[in-house]
């Protein structure tokens, strides 16, 4: 082998290696978990606000879609990896909200507003802060 072509094969080797590492940089920057926790959440407060509009609160459904918030609620710290203490207190507002939200039970629409109301507000606080 000539030194141009061993050369040559060092290049590709090398440009291979920065390719990859570029791809992997990539990736990590669309980290997927901080939008697919948020999207989980969005979805189930969407599905219970709906409800309350349409005045069809039922209330195992209510109940079913208030524990997957509270657990997915759990995710967000880990999520949002390096997150600021303050980001993190906002967090355990909303785990808070939500087992109060749990355990009030909410049988109708009236109560179902009731208990959502302090869950929507920790959303808020937080989004209009980190967001
Ligand atoms: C501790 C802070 C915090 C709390 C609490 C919080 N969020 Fe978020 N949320 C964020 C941040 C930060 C973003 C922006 C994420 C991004 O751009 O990657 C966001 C984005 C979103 C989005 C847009 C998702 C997307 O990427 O398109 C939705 C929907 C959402 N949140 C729903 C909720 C709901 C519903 C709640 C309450 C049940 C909630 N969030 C509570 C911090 C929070």
């Amino acid at each position: 082998m000539n030194a141009r072509s061993a050369l040559l094969i060092l290049l590709g080797l090398v440009i291979g290696v920065l390719g990859t590492v570029f791809a992997m940089k990539a990736l990590g920057d669309r980290n997927p978990m901080p939008h697919a926790v948020m999207t989980v959440m969005g979805h189930h407060m969407g599905t219970l606000g709906q409800a309350v509009k349409a005045r069809q609160c039922d209330a195992a459904q209510a109940n079913e879609h208030l524990l997957r918030l509270q657990s997915t609620a759990s995710d967000i710290v880990e999520a949002f990896p390096g997150a600021e203490q303050d980001f993190v207190d906002h967090a355990g507002r909303l785990r808070t909200a939500l087992q109060d939200a749990v355990q009030a039970h909410p049988t109708d629409c009236p109560s179902l507003a009731k208990a959502i109301k302090p869950v929507g507000e920790a959303c808020d606080s937080c989004h209009q802060q980190y967001r």
